[in-house]
């Protein structure tokens, strides 16, 4: 699956310029052109997702919804072909597709929203512009684990059972790495390299779309107007999971 992104991020051009987000990136995966069918899946996936969330503890989970409808429509996209040379049915393709857009519409659409707030767009967006936007409002803003067992960690031992959890907001922003971390500055130098830099997680369990979502974020914010950037800002939260920067009060846009 991974591979099959990887392809899929260098036919980024062929994205949809889609408002709805979850329609853009599933009309790119699957091939399919944006259409009622699509928007349909995006909205009773949304509902679906967030039954899931606020289920009581212990209740089952639901298929989050039913892919059938865009195995119809799978044509050729990079993403498909790879799967299907690597054996996937069209079933198993169209089930992914739709856990991979949940997995990842709300990230795309909250750095589209932060660099819409902080004023970065048009032609001479760079891959350093998607870099600090990924710095200043990292989506993924805090990440959980459950110790299975008892875990050393910096020296310290911990107990089975615990939540560890780590924030990439908070680290990114931290300014004994980051001098003025709230300014954006595409400019900082070896921000990629630095161990206080972590958008997509790390190791075994980091995003596998990382490559892809750079690629999908610079086409689009490439294609839009930067506007100016807003007086005030607030943190807020897409979806109400992923993380970004917003205009606050009547400084509209
Ligand atoms: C700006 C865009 C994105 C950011 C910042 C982001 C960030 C993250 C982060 C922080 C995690 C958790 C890593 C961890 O637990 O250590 C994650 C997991 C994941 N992301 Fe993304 N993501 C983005 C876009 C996407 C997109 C577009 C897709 C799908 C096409 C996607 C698919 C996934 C999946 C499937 C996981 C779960 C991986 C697993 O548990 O093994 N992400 N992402």
């Amino acid at each position: 699956m991974k591979t099959a992104l990887g392809a899929a991020s260098s036919s980024a051009a062929a994205i949809p310029d889609d408002p709805d987000v979850a329609v853009a990136l599933m009309a790119h995966l699957s091939g399919a052109a944006p259409c009622p069918i699509l928007r349909a899946i995006a909205t009773e996936s949304r509902i679906a997702l967030r039954a899931a969330v606020d289920r009581k503890p212990g209740a089952p989970l639901q298929v989050i919804t039913d892919a059938l409808p865009l195995r119809e429509l799978l044509t050729s996209s990079a993403f498909v072909n790879v799967l299907r040379e690597r054996g996937w049915d069209d079933d198993a393709i169209a089930e992914e597709i739709v856990m991979l857009t949940f997995a990842g519409w709300a990230s795309i659409s909250a750095v589209l929203e932060s660099a819409c707030t902080v004023g970065v767009g048009g032609r001479s967006v760079t891959a350093f512009d998607v870099d600090e936007l990924l710095r200043l409002a990292p989506p993924g803003w805090l990440i959980t684990r459950e110790l299975t067992a008892p875990t050393v960690l910096a020296g310290c031992t911990l107990p089975s059972g615990i939540l560890v959890m780590t924030s990439p907001w908070l680290i990114q922003r931290d300014a004994a790495w980051w001098p003025e971390p709230g300014r954006y500055d595409p400019h900082r130098p070896g921000l990629r390299k630095s161990a206080a830099y972590l958008p997509f997680g790390l190791g075994k369990w980091a995003c596998p779309a990382e490559l892809y979502s750079r690629s999908i974020l610079l086409e689009l914010l490439r294609r839009r107007d930067a506007g100016a950037a807003a007086v005030t800002i607030r943190p807020a939260l897409i979806d109400e999971r992923s993380a970004c920067l917003m205009r606050m009060g009547t400084d509209t846009r």
